[in-house]
């Protein structure tokens, strides 16, 4: 998984949010469609204990926030039952177009950013958000918007990455690769990115200045599943992510170098049940009032 990586450059936020739109409606969204069935493989169990601390009830009314292909939209809309609804809302049509095929009679879904839908004031039980909220280039005044949208009784859960450093699973490939290619661009502490939540402070900043109470911030430490073998792990770096980026501006020779340099680095991980690293998250939970 992975956001396009923004340069430390203190760029506005309307052209932070005009790159992440592009990279979510273009090689973004392409590429995680494309992987879904990998990547559902390896966040599937996370993105379960988030949906059991949602643990939506027949008759509410949830948001499903970055919700890509819609597979945490279903689960949501099937525990809230036909008296109840399920907004999805991504900024990708490309993974919205996807979404709509699970043609489910109590969900929706909605191109939007966030930070600026005009969700129904007031109208909502849940927030819920599997991996969808780290790439807001104004997080407070997304976090906001969506605050507005909660009853004030309702709650916010979502998963979010920790720190880049605590997630070997994508981090130590592109690592371990970077000696044989350009150098990658590499995010500030602000801009958004798939790491971008790992600070539990920054965390817990966006959420007050938004207007959430009772943070809840636990982490969440299991190994990812990368693919069955080495090979294959080594062959969907070509396909999506950092290393395909990478890969894409480098010379033949250097790709085959940092390859090997993937395969070598992930060749201890690999068991019978696959290849795996580390990985850690924030399971979070808040409430409106
Ligand atoms: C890592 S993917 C997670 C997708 C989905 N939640 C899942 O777990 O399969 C992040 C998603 O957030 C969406 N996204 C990024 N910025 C957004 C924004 N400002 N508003 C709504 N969705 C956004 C992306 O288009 C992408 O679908």
């Amino acid at each position: 998984m992975s956001g396009r990586p923004a340069e430390p450059t203190g760029k506005p936020a309307a052209e932070l949010a005009a790159e992440q739109a592009a990279f979510w409606n273009g090689p973004g969204g392409t590429g995680w469609l494309a992987a879904y069935e990998r990547i559902q493989r390896s966040i599937a169990g996370i993105g379960d204990l988030a949906l059991a601390a949602a643990a939506v009830r027949h008759g509410e009314h949830a948001i499903d926030v970055g919700c890509g292909t819609g597979g945490t939209t279903a689960v949501l809309a099937h525990g809230v039952g036909l008296s109840g609804h399920v907004l999805g809302v991504d900024i990708s049509e490309t993974l919205v177009d996807a979404a709509r095929t699970h043609r489910l009679d109590n969900a929706t879904f909605v191109v939007g950013d966030a930070a600026r839908h005009p969700f129904r004031e007031a109208a909502y039980d849940l927030v819920f958000s599997r991996f969808g909220v780290m790439f807001f280039a104004e997080p407070v005044a997304a976090f906001r918007n969506l605050h507005r949208a909660l009853k004030p009784t309702g709650r916010l859960v979502f998963v979010a990455w920790r720190s880049a450093s605590e997630n070997p699973w994508s981090t130590a490939p592109v690592r371990a690769a970077a000696p044989f290619l350009p150098p990658l661009p590499r995010p500030g502490p602000e801009d958004p990115g798939q790491f971008s939540f790992g600070d539990r402070a920054r965390v817990e900043r966006i959420l007050r200045e938004s207007g959430f109470h009772h943070l809840r911030i636990e982490p969440i430490d299991r190994p990812i599943w990368m693919g069955d073998s080495v090979a294959e792990v080594v062959a969907s770096t070509e396909r999506f992510g950092a290393l395909a980026r990478a890969f894409a501006g480098a010379a033949p020779d250097a790709v085959a170098r940092a390859k090997q340099a993937v395969a070598t680095l992930l060749a201890p991980h690999e068991g019978p049940e696959g290849v795996h690293l580390p990985g850690a998250c924030w399971l979070v939970e808040a409430n409106a009032a």
